[in-house]
C-alpha cells in the first residue's frame, strides 16, 4: 500500500576504502570502528531516527558477509535490513538502480556509509523530508572547502539555482551532504543518468534532473549540526574523538541505533535486555543498558 511519508532506505557501503589502505586490507572502511562502534552504526543511526525501518545496505562482494555478521537481519533494532551487492563502483546514482527492486517504485532515502550527522535541526528536517514523496529533497552544509563535494548555488530569495559536483570554482561554500531523499521515479531517471568524465553515475547529475523540473528542494542545515565525512585517517580520528567528548560531556551515550530503537519503540526494554545479556560487560553495551534504567 502506497504510505504518505518515505519507509525505506538505503546505505551505500560498497567502496573499496582504498584511501584507508592498509588498515581496509581485511574489512571495509564502513566497518572499521569509530570509536566504540563499527562506523556502519552512524548512518544506521540516523535512518532509525528519520522513522525508516526497512533498510537495504550495498556492501561490495567481499564485505557482504561481513555487514550480515555485523547487523544481521536488523531486529535487534526493530527494523528489517537486507542485503545486496555493488560488483562495480559504478557510482552513488546507481544505488537506486541497484535498489530498484527493495524500493519497488516507491520513494526512498539514501545515506553515504561513511557520512556522520549529529544535529536535532537535522531531526526536525529529516522528518519534513520524509513527508514529502513527490519531490527530491537534498541537504547543504556550509563548508571551508567546497571543491571536494557536490556545491549548491542560491539565489537572493535562498532558492537553489544550480548545483555542481567538485567544482574548480565553487559558486557557493554550501556543500550537498551524503543523505538523500528522493521520489520513486528516481530509479528510472538514474538508469538515463551517462557515466561523468570520472566514470561515475554521479548522484549530482541524479539531483540536477530534479533541479531542472522543479522538484528539487536543498535544505541549508544549521552550523550546530555536525558533519563528518570520516573517509580518512584524520576524519576517522576526528569523528571517533568528537563521539567519545561528547558522550562524556552528556554523560549518555549518542548516535545509538539502539537506544533510538528504544526511544521509538521499535523494541521493548525487555526485548533489548535480552539482546544485550551475553555483551554487557563490554563499555557500549553497558551504556545501553545504562540509558534502559532511565526509561
Ligand atoms: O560526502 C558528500 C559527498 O559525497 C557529496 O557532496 C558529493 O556530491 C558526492 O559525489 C559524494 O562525493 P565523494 O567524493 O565523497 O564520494 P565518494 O566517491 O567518496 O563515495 C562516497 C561513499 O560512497 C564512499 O564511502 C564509497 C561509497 N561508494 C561510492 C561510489 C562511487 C560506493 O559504495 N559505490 C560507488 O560506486
Amino acid at each position: 500500500m502506497p504510505s504518505d511519508r518515505i519507509t525505506k532506505g538505503i546505505i551505500l557501503a560498497a567502496g573499496a576504502g582504498t584511501r584507508l589502505y592498509p588498515s581496509t586490507f581485511p574489512i571495509s572502511k564502513i566497518l572499521l570502528p569509530v570509536y566504540d562502534r563499527p562506523m556502519v552504526y552512524y548512518p544506521l543511526f540516523t535512518l532509525i531516527s528519520a522513522g525508516i525501518r526497512d533498510i537495504l545496505i550495498i556492501t561490495n562482494g567481499k564485505d557482504r558477509q561481513n555487514f550480515e555478521r555485523t547487523l544481521g537481519d536488523g531486529s535487534q533494532f526493530g527494523v528489517r535490513i537486507t542485503y545486496e551487492v555493488q560488483h562495480v563502483q559504478r557510482g552513488i546514482a546507481d544505488a537506486f538502480i541497484i535498489g530498484e527492486k527493495f524500493t519497488d517504485g516507491g520513494p526512498c532515502v539514501l545515506i553515504l556509509g561513511d557520512n556522520i550527522f549529529h544535529g536535532e535541526d537535522l531531526d526536525r528536517l529529516m522528518e519534513e523530508a520524509s513527508k514529502d514523496t513527490s519531490n527530491a529533497t537534498v541537504f547543504a552544509h556550509w563548508v571551508p572547502d567546497p571543491q571536494r563535494f557536490g556545491v549548491a548555488e542560491f539565489d537572493s530569495s535562498g532558492k537553489v539555482i544550480s548545483l555542481e559536483e567538485k567544482p574548480k570554482n565553487p559558486k557557493s561554500n554550501y556543500a550537498v551532504i551524503g543523505l538523500y531523499f528522493l521520489p520513486g521515479d528516481a530509479v528510472g531517471k538514474a538508469r538515463t543518468l551517462k557515466p561523468s568524465a570520472r566514470g561515475e553515475l554521479e548522484i549530482t547529475d541524479l539531483n540536477l534532473m530534479y533541479l531542472r523540473e522543479g522538484r528539487l528542494k536543498v535544505k541549508t542545515v544549521s552550523d550546530d549540526t555536525v558533519w563528518m565525512d570520516a573517509g580518512t585517517f584524520d576524519s576517522l580520528l576526528d569523528s571517533a574523538k568528537y563521539v567519545k567528548d561528547m558522550e562524556g560531556r552528556r554523560e549518555t551515550k549518542i548516535l545509538c541505533p539502539e537506544i533510538e530503537a528504544l526511544r521509538k519503540g521499535y523494541v521493548t526494554k525487555e526485548q533489548m535486555a535480552a539482546w544485550i545479556e551475553p555483551m554487557k560487560e563490554g563499555d557500549y553495551f553497558r551504556g545501553v543498558a545504562k540509558f534502559m534504567e532511565t526509561m
